[in-house]
């Protein structure tokens, strides 16, 4: 394991790891061939990335980043402070990602893709970029828009060029055709609204009114952090 305090087993020069992170060794910090990654690559303080990952150059992660096993994130990507990723999770290069994300296992999060503050992804879900794969215009990619607060279900799929608002909730399976304007429940294949968030109650009667809080700090609830510099 890599603890930044310890120079027992450096990382690669153009790596900064902030103090206190804790990173397995099998965790690839750069390109596939090693060495030192051609652009810089900035991982936070008290990051906690394990073995199996894979980090590329250019990925810029703020503080407190948790991933679980064989998580990739891509080149160029940003990742804000205190976000989870949990094992097998695959985040493209060129991504934006807020602050205080909970992203599942085996989750897909196509090239250009943005999502905001607070956000929490469930197990299988897959964002698209390319509205037509296989063609030859690769120009024509755009991954969805996930507004801040916005909570996705399980196996949900998200188009190209799509954007769910803050605070709405997209049903487990569904598959995302068009925008959701804010604060909706939308499900099903295609995505229809249900509901509005505040129609929504616990089945278990656990918590009254707010039920569908989003699992936001306070601190986080500001925008989103500005495109990395290659986002088109
Ligand atoms: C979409 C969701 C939030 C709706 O919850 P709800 O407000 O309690 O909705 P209800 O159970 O009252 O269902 C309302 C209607 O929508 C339908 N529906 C609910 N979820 C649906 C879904 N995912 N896909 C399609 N239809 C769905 C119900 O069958 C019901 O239809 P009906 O009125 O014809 O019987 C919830 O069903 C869901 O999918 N949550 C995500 C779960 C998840 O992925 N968790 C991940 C962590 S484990």
């Amino acid at each position: 394991m890599r603890r930044s305090e310890l120079v027992r087993d450096p990382p690669p020069s153009n790596v900064r790891i902030g103090k206190g992170a804790l990173i397995d060794d099998d965790v690839r910090l750069g390109s596939e061939g090693g060495g030192a990654p051609v652009r810089p690559i900035d991982i936070g303080r008290d990051a906690r990335i394990r073995g199996g990952s894979a980090i590329d150059a250019g990925a810029r992660i703020g503080d407190r980043l948790e991933t679980g096993r064989n998580v990739s994130i891509g080149e160029d990507t940003v990742i804000g402070a205190d976000c989870h990723i949990r094992n097998n999770t695959v985040i493209e290069g060129d991504c934006v990602v807020g602050d205080h994300v909970r992203i599942a296992a085996n989750c897909f999060i196509a090239r250009f893709t943005t999502i905001g503050d607070g956000v929490t992804i469930a197990p299988g879900a897959c964002l698209a970029n390319d509205p037509h794969p296989g063609s030859d215009a690769h120009g024509c990619l755009r991954g969805p828009t996930i507004e801040r607060g916005a909570q996705i279900g399980m196996n949900a799929t998200i188009l190209p060029f799509v954007t769910v608002g803050e605070r709405s909730v997209v049903g487990a399976g569904s598959v995302v055709t068009r925008d959701v304007a804010a604060e909706l429940v939308v499900a099903g294949n295609p995505a229809r609204v249900l509901k509005s968030i505040s129609e929504v109650v616990c089945p278990l009667d656990l918590e009254e009114g707010d039920y569908l809080r989003a699992a936001t700090h306070p601190d986080s609830m500001r925008p989103a952090p500005p495109p990395s510099q290659n986002w088109k």
